[in-house]
C-alpha cells in the first residue's frame, strides 16, 4: 500500500511539473503579444492568456529570452552551426522556428520532454502548416518519421523521454542521429529544479561522459533560501508542485559547484540585472523591451530591478553573483515580488569559449 500510495505521489508530482510548460508559453506568449520580441509561432501552441500579466513578469520574460538566445547565438556562430543542440525540457519552446528564420540551424536540433508533452508538441505540428512547413523544408533524404510520441527530420527531433532515465534518454537520441562527437550545447531552461539533485547531478554526468565538447546553458533559480524563495516555494506547494531540486538552487554560487562536481570544467555566472543591464538600451527604454502601454504604466521603474536580482546566469569568462537568470517560474499572486532565478552558461573543454 505504502508504495502504491508512492507512486502515486510521484505520478500527481509529475503532473504538476508537465503544467509548468503551459505556465511559461503562455507568459511568453502574452509578453510576445504586447510587442517585447516577436515569435509569430508561439500562438500555434499556447492560446492568448485571458488576464494580463503583470509588466514586471512580461520584462523577466523578455530578459530571459534574449539573454538564453545571446549566449545561443554565440555559440552558434563559433562553430558555424556545425553543431548540435539538446533542449532538456523544452515544453513548447519555439527555438527551432527561429533559428531555421534566422538561418542559424544546427546540425540537428533535439528537444526532449515527458511524452505527454512531446504528445502535444507533435499533434500542433502536424495539425498547424506554419509549424510543419519549415520541418520538411529543413528535411533531407529518407521519409520523416512521425508516431504520436516522437518525431525525427534531418534537423529536428523530439524525444519523448524522463530526463531521469539516463540509458533510455541516451538510447532515444542514438536513434536519432545524435553524434556525441559533435560540439553540444545542452540548454535547460527552468527544468532541473523540478528533479532531486542526485538526478540533475547524473544527467550533468552523463554529458560529460558523453560529449567530449559541450557547453550548458541553465536558467533557473538562485537563492532560493531567502523569504521570496520560501513564498515561491509554498505557492508550488500548494499546486501540488515540489521543487525537489532546490537545495541547489540557494546561490549562484551552489549552481556553480553543482556542475563543477558533475565533471564540467568551468562555471561562470551573470545574474539577470547584469543581463538586463546589457541589453540594448534602446529596446530597453524605446523599442520592443517596454511596450508604450508598459511605459505608460511606469513599468520601466523599481519593481524590475529587485525582480532581476534574484535571477542568475552563470557563462564562462565571468563570474558574478546576482546572475542574470532564464526560466522564470511566477506565481501570479507574488508576481510584483522579487523571484529567485539564476541562468547558467557551463562549459566542458574544449568547447569554443563564448
Ligand atoms: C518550466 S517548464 C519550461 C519549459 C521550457 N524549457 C521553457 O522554458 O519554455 C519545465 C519543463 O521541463 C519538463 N521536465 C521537468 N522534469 C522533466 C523530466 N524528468 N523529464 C522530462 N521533462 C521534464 C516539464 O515537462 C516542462 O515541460
Amino acid at each position: 500500500m505504502a508504495m502504491a500510495a508512492t507512486s502515486r505521489d510521484a505520478d500527481v508530482f509529475d503532473e504538476a511539473v508537465r503544467g509548468t510548460c503551459d505556465d511559461a508559453s503562455l507568459c511568453k506568449r502574452y509578453a510576445v503579444s504586447i510587442g517585447y520580441w516577436k515569435d509569430p509561432y508561439i500562438e500555434y501552441f499556447v492560446r492568448q492568456p485571458k488576464e494580463r500579466k503583470a509588466p514586471e513578469i512580461s520584462r523577466g520574460y523578455y530578459a530571459r529570452v534574449q539573454g538564453v538566445s545571446q549566449l545561443l547565438t554565440a555559440f552558434l556562430k563559433k562553430t558555424e552551426c556545425n553543431c548540435q543542440i539538446i533542449n532538456l525540457g523544452a515544453g513548447l519552446d519555439t527555438l527551432f522556428w527561429k533559428l531555421k528564420d534566422e538561418n542559424l540551424l544546427p546540425k540537428k536540433y533535439f528537444e526532449v520532454d515527458f511524452p505527454s508533452i512531446a504528445t502535444r508538441k507533435i499533434h500542433h505540428i502536424k495539425s498547424k502548416p506554419p509549424l510543419s512547413k519549415p520541418i520538411m523544408e529543413s528535411h533531407s533524404g529518407e521519409s520523416l518519421l512521425i508516431d504520436a510520441h516522437s518525431l525525427d527530420s534531418s534537423r529536428y527531433a523530439i524525444i519523448s523521454a524522463d530526463l531521469r532515465e539516463l540509458s533510455k534518454l541516451e538510447e532515444s537520441l542514438k536513434k536519432c542521429n545524435m553524434d556525441p562527437q559533435l560540439p553540444t550545447l545542452l540548454v535547460a531552461e527552468c527544468v532541473l529544479i523540478y528533479m532531486t539533485a542526485e538526478h540533475s547531478s547524473a544527467l550533468l554526468r552523463w554529458a560529460t561522459s558523453t560529449f567530449p565538447t559541450a557547453m550548458f546553458i541553465n536558467y533557473e533559480q538562485v537563492n532560493m533560501a531567502d523569504r521570496f524563495g520560501q513564498i515561491m516555494i509554498e505557492n508550488l506547494q500548494s499546486r501540488q508542485c515540489n521543487l525537489v531540486g532546490v537545495e541547489v538552487c540557494s546561490s549562484l554560487e551552489s549552481q556553480r559547484a553543482r556542475f563543477l562536481a558533475s565533471g564540467w570544467q568551468t562555471a561562470r555566472s551573470v545574474d539577470m540585472m547584469d543581463v538586463y543591464s546589457r541589453l540594448p538600451p534602446a529596446d530597453v527604454k524605446r523599442g520592443p523591451g517596454v511596450p508604450r502601454r508598459e511605459r505608460a504604466a511606469g513599468a520601466a521603474d523599481a519593481p524590475l530591478l529587485p525582480l532581476l536580482g534574484h535571477q542568475g546566469h552563470l557563462r564562462p569568462g565571468s563570474c558574478r553573483h546576482r546572475a542574470v537568470a532564464r526560466p522564470l517560474r511566477w506565481s501570479s499572486g507574488h508576481a510584483c515580488r522579487p523571484l529567485p532565478r539564476g541562468l547558467c552558461l557551463i562549459q566542458h573543454q574544449p568547447a569554443p569559449p563564448l
